[in-house]
C-alpha cells in the first residue's frame, strides 16, 4: 500500500538556483535536539558539521559539551568521560538496535541522517508524515501501542505523534506550531541527509557560466578565422 499523496511545499533546496534557508536549519535543529533526538540517532552528523550551517563555533562547542562521552583507555589503560567536543559524532539515545526496539513496541525508530533521501521518499513525504496525525476513520481498529497515519505506508505507524503546537519554544521569536516546526526540522534533516547541497549548486552554476562563456568565445573566434575563407 502506498498512502496517501504527500502535502506539496516550495522548499527552496529544491529550486535550481536557491540553497537551504539557514535560520529553518538553526531551529531545526532545536527540533531534533529537544524532540527526535529521544528516539532518533543521527549518525551521520558530527558536531562540528553544524559549524556554520546552523550555529557558530562557539555556540556548538558549548552544546557539544553538555553531553558526556566515553573515551580512553587513558595512561592507565581505564576508560572515562569527558564532556563532548566539536569532533564528536551527536550522541544516539540508544546503544544498539534491540534497546531501540525494546523501548518502542518492537519497532526501532530510524537512524535520521538519510530519512529524506529514505525508503518513502522526500521532503514532503516527512512533512506530510509529521502533521499527518488524525484520529483513525471509523471501523478502523489501530492496536495498542500503534497510531493512524494515512502517510505511513500501511497507515500504522509505531511512532506516536511527536510535534504539537509550541512543543518548543523557538529563540528567534519565529511561533512553533506543528505545522512550523514540521517544515524547518524536515528542512533540518535534508541538510543532514545531503550537507554539500549549497556547495554542489553553486559550484554547477560557476562551472555552467565559465563553460557558456569559453563556449561564446569559441564560437566567436571559429567564424573570425574562417571568414577570410567563405
Ligand atoms: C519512525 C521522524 C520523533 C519513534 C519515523 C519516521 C520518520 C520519523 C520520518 C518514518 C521513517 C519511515 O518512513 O520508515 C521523526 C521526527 C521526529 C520524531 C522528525 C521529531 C520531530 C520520534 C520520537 C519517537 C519516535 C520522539 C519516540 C518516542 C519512532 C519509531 C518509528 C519512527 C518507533 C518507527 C515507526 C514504524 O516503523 O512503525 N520517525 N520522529 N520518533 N519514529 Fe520518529
Amino acid at each position: 500500500e502506498e498512502g496517501l499523496h504527500f502535502i506539496k511545499h516550495e522548499w527552496p533546496q529544491e529550486k535550481l538556483l536557491k540553497g537551504f534557508d539557514h535560520a529553518s536549519l538553526r531551529r531545526g535543529f532545536q527540533v531534533y535536539r529537544e524532540v527526535c533526538s529521544a528516539c532518533h540517532a543521527l549518525d551521520y552528523i558530527a558536531w562540528r558539521h553544524l559549524v556554520g550551517v546552523t550555529h557558530t563555533a562557539d555556540e556548538v562547542k558549548e552544546m557539544a559539551s553538555e553531553y558526556e562521552y566515553e573515551d580512553g583507555p587513558d595512561d592507565e589503560g581505564k576508560m572515562f568521560k569527558r564532556p563532548g567536543k566539536l569532533s564528536d559524532f551527536l550522541p544516539a539515545p540508544y546503544p544498539n538496535v534491540e534497546s531501540a526496539r525494546g523501548a518502542n513496541n518492537g519497532a526501532a525508530p530510524p537512524d535520521l541522517s538519510l530519512v529524506v533521501r529514505g525508503r518513502h521518499g522526500g521532503p514532503d513525504y516527512v512533512y506530510s508524515l509529521l502533521t499527518g496525525y488524525v484520529d483513525p476513520p471509523a471501523g478502523v481498529e489501530i492496536p495498542d501501542g500503534m497510531n493512524f497515519n494515512p502517510f505511513f505506508p500501511g497507515t500504522q505507524i509505531a511512532m506516536a505523534r511527536p510535534l504539537f503546537d509550541e512543543a518548543v519554544e523557538f529563540e528567534d521569536g519565529t511561533t512553533a506550531t506543528t505545522s512550523q516546526a514540521s517544515k524547518d526540522v524536515v528542512n533540518f534533516l535534508h541538510w543532514a541527509n545531503e550537507p554539500d547541497l549549497d556547495t554542489r549548486k553553486k559550484m554547477g552554476f560557476q562551472v555552467m557560466t565559465v563553460l557558456t562563456i569559453m563556449t561564446a568565445i569559441s564560437m566567436w573566434y571559429k567564424r573570425f578565422k574562417w571568414s577570410p575563407i567563405k
